[in-house]
């Protein structure tokens, strides 16, 4: 990093859900930094969590000077959280950022007494250094802002290119939780994504500063780009299959094995399972993104489909799964309905093609049922 810019985020070890549903084992991290030209900009603040700590942080880089403008490009509070606190140390602060940003500051109880806004392609003269301003809506919120400093040949991406983890984890594989954060958090949003990254696509970046992981440089700087355009165009990074199944007392979890088994004897290198009753379904979604083919399994439950497989494909509808292969295998003792269920969900996706044979389970796999699966997945390798 270019020592214009200075490093003041936090790790955050403690925190185990991030947006109260997303598992932390590796923790969390907030990035903060300071970008020190003639003036100095701040580039957003904290998760109230860390806000002293950060403080602490900023008064240290700033010595003896004082910031001129505090740079706002995302108001969701994992970065806005101390923005009073900010404006309260600071008062004579410009605050800089969108104008729907501005619009959200009242409502999260901020009142900054100077605020500029900005819009696409303004500029900033941080006196030698400039800022210019990319407009980034719904990456993934609406108010959210890039900032591009040509001369240091950096991109400040708001969540873009974040990962959970705090921010010396996984240092061998960003890839890993970078994807699951991606797919949960901006999953939806892959048409804005893809849009900001075409705006980005003529600039000279040798350095990405993200609000969350690791500052991207080099050869991890060209991979991240490389995996978000894939996912954010909703392609295939891996080829292979994901078996998820939902089973109430193990019977379809069973089937679920037999089925990948048969996958892998039918030479498709990657095939991965998941309990959707017991793994994090983060992952889980994930998965069912990264590869191109699925196959749902689940057992019948009051008419409907077991409540894990049914929450995880609603999950998937929301996350804007589309343009996949899926096999579906059901389970019912006395009256299979899960099928029914699932295809109608996964019906309301965009280009999903659903794969024959539907394989019907009575309780436990049976000649008849063994033979639908081996059908299935005949279907699945062809
Ligand atoms: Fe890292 Fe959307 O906040």
């Amino acid at each position: 990093m270019n020592p214009a810019i200075t490093y003041i985020g936090c790790d955050d070890r403690d925190l185990q859900l991030f947006e109260s549903q997303y598992a932390l084992p590796e923790g969390m991290c907030y990035n903060s930094y300071l970008v020190s030209g003639g003036r100095i900009a701040v580039m957003d603040t904290m998760d109230p969590r860390k806000r002293d700590e950060w403080l602490d942080n900023l008064r240290k880089a700033l010595g003896s000077r004082k910031p001129d403008y505090l740079i706002v490009h995302h108001m969701e509070p994992d970065h806005s959280g101390s923005l009073s606190a900010f404006l309260e140390a600071y008062p004579e602060t410009t605050v800089v950022c969108s104008a729907k940003a501005q619009g959200l500051m009242a409502q999260f109880g901020a009142a900054p007494a100077s605020v500029q806004t900005v819009k696409e392609g303004d500029t900033l003269d941080l006196g030698g250094l400039t800022l210019r301003f990319i407009m980034a809506p719904m990456v993934h919120w609406p108010e959210v802002m890039m900032t591009y400093v040509p001369e240091l040949q950096t991109l400040f991406s708001a969540d873009a290119f974040g990962k959970f983890g705090v921010y010396h984890a996984d240092e061998d594989d960003w890839a890993c939780e970078a994807r699951r954060y991606y797919f949960n958090i901006c999953g939806k949003y892959g048409a804005p994504v893809s849009m900001v990254l075409k705006k980005v696509a003529s600039l000279q970046i040798s350095t990405i500063c993200p609000l969350h992981g690791p500052v991207l440089e080099g050869e991890r700087l060209a991979e991240a780009l490389r995996l978000y355009n894939i996912w954010s165009s909703y392609g295939v990074e891996t080829a292979g299959v994901l078996v998820a199944h939902a089973s109430i007392h193990g019977n379809t979890a069973r089937a679920a094995e037999q089925l990948a088994e048969m996958l892998r004897a039918r030479g498709i290198e990657r095939v991965a399972v998941t309990d959707l009753c017991r793994d994090d379904m983060a992952e889980a979604i994930e998965d069912a993104f990264r590869m191109d083919r699925m196959v749902v399994c689940a057992s019948s439950y009051d008419n409907n489909v077991f409540p894990p497989m049914h929450q995880f494909l609603w999950k998937l509808q929301q996350k804007a799964y589309q343009n996949r292969t899926v096999g579906i295998v059901e389970n019912g003792s006395w009256a299979p309905s899960a099928g029914r269920e699932m295809k109608a969900l996964l019906e309301g996706m965009k280009d999903v093609r659903i794969i024959e044979p539907l394989v019907t389970i009575r309780s436990t796999v049976s000649q008849e049922s063994l033979a639908q699966m081996e059908a299935l997945a005949d279907a699945l390798a062809g």
